[in-house]
């Protein structure tokens, strides 16, 4: 019996590759090189399905010019701004994704961002590294506690959710704006404010946890910088383009907020490079979903959605 033919574009977990190797005609990218715009459409000819990344961008001209044989793109992600969604819906091409497998380790990324960001760790580890380290000193590498301090979640999604539960073991008081409130079960005793530029003036810390979106992308400019509280941190464990890099730079340059922690950039990854040499930025290189339990899962999970389309129902996680 002839199986529907995948192209993989990305090299995926071990244990995902061999059960796309089971179920289908697979065409794998074991050297994980990335395909230009023109490799894609080529390379999807005679393919039924396709799983992604968000290293390849769907823009409208790239879907259109996907073969017609082509009925699904399971993407190995949670976040979809990298394909256009109007144009798969024209195209009639159902778009999954990986929603919940990726949560705790975003959750916890947002963490350490958080951390990394109030204790001051760029600096203090280029101290230790550069050899510099001198005497311990009541008065040096002081950093500030999260205890007590007052985090701000936009969006309050499941990795919002999950990174308040974290931060109420840190004893932080958890505020949010979402599109819509909590129940009160959900809220667990967060404060919702009904505008993000209220949430942003009793934010110690401001935790970005939205989709990147028309509404969204280029929200935290200069004037929204301007709301948060002096010595406030900023993180952003969601999309890089959310955040304006002028006004971030320039607001941790003057010192008017205290940190930021980032795991996601515009344009990553060549990213911002004023960046580099800023000590009151923590930065990673998008890894917030990355451990090896949870990109395991999102495979997995993808293969979920492709297997539920092939056996003729409808997939798990259908964004379009
Ligand atoms: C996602 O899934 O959207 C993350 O950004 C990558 O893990």
């Amino acid at each position: 019996m002839s199986h529907p033919t995948i192209l993989v574009t990305r090299k995926l977990p071990s244990s995902v590759e061999q059960r796309l190797s089971k179920s289908y005609d697979v065409r794998l990218n074991a050297t994980d090189e990335l395909m230009t715009a023109e490799q894609l459409v080529e390379s999807a000819k005679g393919a039924d399905g396709l799983l992604v990344s968000l290293t390849e961008k769907f823009s409208p001209e790239v879907i259109a010019a996907l073969p017609d044989q082509v009925k699904i793109m399971a993407t190995f992600s949670v976040g979809y701004d990298h394909i256009n969604i109007p144009a798969a819906i024209d195209k009639g091409l159902i778009v999954t994704n990986t929603p919940d497998v990726l949560t705790d380790a975003t959750a916890e990324i947002a963490f350490l961002l958080m951390l990394g960001a109030a204790r001051g760790s760029t600096a203090g580890e280029k101290v230790l590294r550069d050899g510099e380290w001198g005497v311990w000193s009541p008065t040096g590498m002081l950093g500030l506690q999260l205890t007590g301090r007052r985090l701000g979640i936009l969006g309050m999604g499941r990795i919002g959710q999950a990174t308040a539960k974290r931060a109420r073991a840190f004893g932080m008081e958890i505020h949010y704006h979402s599109r819509t409130q909590l129940t009160p079960e959900q809220e667990q005793g967060a404060i919702y404010h009904a505008t993000a530029e209220e949430l942003l003036a009793q934010s110690d810390v401001f935790s970005i946890h939205c989709a990147s979106t028309d509404e969204t992308r280029g929200f935290l400019n200069a004037e929204r910088i301007n709301l948060l509280p002096q010595d406030a941190i900023v993180v952003n464990s969601a999309r890089g383009d959310i955040v304006d890099d002028d006004a971030l730079i320039e607001a941790l340059n003057s010192r008017r907020i205290w940190a930021a922690g980032l795991d996601v950039f515009l344009g990553e990854p060549a990213i911002d490079p004023r960046y580099h040499a800023l000590e009151n930025s923590f930065l990673l290189p998008h890894m917030g979903s990355a451990t090896r339990e949870t990109r395991d899962a999102m495979g997995h999970c993808a293969v979920d959605n492709l297997d539920a389309f092939f056996a003729g129902k409808t997939p798990p996680n259908v964004v379009s």
